[in-house]
């Protein structure tokens, strides 16, 4: 199976990349093909400009490439810290131009955008992971979660994927080596859960 990544954090050293590692590695033991994006690491340009705007646009061939692999993807794995109850600006602007009409959904016959649109993405789950600074029940309960309701209900569930999986790790700024392990050790499993071999 294809399992696509895409990571969003600019530090080599930061968790998110350890994250990434671990990811990468666990679906590589499992047999998987992996196609792993760090978008810092790409210097991938988040600014959707106004001529891609339309769904029959002529992509530019980055643009397109991004989209063929996600509109083929068996499994999609998103990593990112979590920055102002959103995704980093890089990732924001990877979903604007990759997740995109004829690509990850379609409205239909009639409908010229203003219902419920159906979703394409063909990728049968879909986990992402995040880090904070800030403990579990204040998130939900002062911010309501954002970053939940971004990528299980905005982005995934509009797009056609509702296996979704979210782990946010918290505390990061004062967590210990062990506790780093043992998350990553929870990365692993969740992966061998979801994407243990080709019948998953
Ligand atoms: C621009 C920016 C905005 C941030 N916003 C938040 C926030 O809204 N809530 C929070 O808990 N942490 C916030 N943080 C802290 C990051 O989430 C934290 O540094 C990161 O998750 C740590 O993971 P890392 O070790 O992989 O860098 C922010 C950090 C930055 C740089």
């Amino acid at each position: 199976m294809v399992i696509s990544i895409i990571l969003a954090h600019p530090d080599l050293k930061s968790f998110n990349h350890a994250i990434a590692k671990t990811a990468v590695e666990t679906l590589k033991s499992n047999g998987h093909k992996v196609i792993f994006h760090d978008l810092y690491k790409e210097k991938f340009d988040p600014l959707l400009p106004a001529k891609e705007i339309p769904e029959d646009t002529r992509l530019p061939d980055k643009i397109k490439k991004h989209c063929a692999e996600i509109a083929e993807a068996d499994g999609i794995i998103i990593i990112h810290p979590n920055w102002w109850g959103q995704p980093p600006a890089i990732l924001k602007g990877w979903v604007d131009r990759v997740i995109r009409p004829g690509v990850a959904y379609e409205f239909l016959e009639g409908d010229s955008g203003e219902g419920v649109p159906r979703g394409l993405l063909k990728a049968k789950a879909a986990l992402v992971y995040n880090t904070s600074n800030t403990k579990t029940q204040r998130e939900q309960n002062v911010f309501g979660d954002p970053l939940e309701t971004i990528w299980k209900n905005c982005i995934f569930g509009l797009c056609g994927i509702t296996n979704f999986h979210r782990r946010m790790f918290n505390v990061i700024v004062n967590n210990t080596e062990k506790q780093r392990n043992n998350w990553l050790e929870s990365v692993a499993k969740d992966i061998n859960i979801f994407f243990l071999n080709d019948i998953f």
